[in-house]
């Protein structure tokens, strides 16, 4: 079976992206990378990795979302991508992109959902006591952080963890738990949409 056509979007860091580009890419191939803000360290990975790196700055688009999102989905269907993977993408994105890529849109996100949808993950779970705390792939859908889940990658929480640790932890499972989730749901599909 073909390798599925993924572009990764990024705003930041890029990290997880840079896993998704370590890993072995055999039932996936990342062919485009676009980050809504220009100096994207995420941009320079793409880059190094000979990967199509592309800044679609959302600024001029000011409130009017959807406009922001018909480009970028131009874009996408333009190079005849199949998977579009979010990682650190930091735009909430309107019901035009979700539905038009509707299960061909997934994410991750620092928690055990459906817990802890949101920000600051790992301080409501200090607050809260938890045992345990992880990172959660999923299908994104019109409600943030609520779509089918893929995969979880849990830890126990340890005394004396602060934010930072736990942040930092979590960021370890989710390099090594996306690559195996985008890998096993690439397989999953079918043909072309
Ligand atoms: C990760 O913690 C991910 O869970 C969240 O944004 C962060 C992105 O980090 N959605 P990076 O840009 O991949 O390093």
């Amino acid at each position: 079976m073909s390798r599925k056509r993924v572009a990764v979007l990024i705003s930041g860091r890029g990290s997880n992206l840079q896993a998704l580009l370590d890993a072995e890419q055999d039932a996936y191939e990342i062919v485009l990378v676009v980050s809504n803000a220009p100096d994207a360290e995420g941009l320079t990975r793409a880059a190094q990795a000979g990967v199509e790196a592309l800044t679609l700055d959302h600024r001029p688009y000011g409130k009017n979302r959807e406009a922001f999102e018909r480009d970028l989905d131009s874009l996408l269907i333009h190079r005849n991508i199949e998977l579009v993977v979010l990682a650190g993408f930091m735009r909430v994105l309107t019901p035009f992109f979700v539905h038009g890529w509707k299960d061909r849109l997934i994410n991750i996100h620092p928690s055990l959902l459906p817990k802890y949808p949101g920000t600051k993950t790992h301080e409501r779970v200090l607050e809260n006591g938890d045992a345990e705390h992880g990172c959660t792939v999923h299908l994104v859908v019109e409600d943030v952080d609520s779509g089918p889940i893929l995969g979880q990658a849990k830890l126990r929480v340890q005394p004396g963890d602060t934010s930072q640790t736990l942040a930092d932890r979590v960021l370890e499972l989710e390099h090594a738990l996306y690559p195996r989730c985008v890998a096993a749901y690439a397989r999953s599909l079918g043909g072309r949409p």
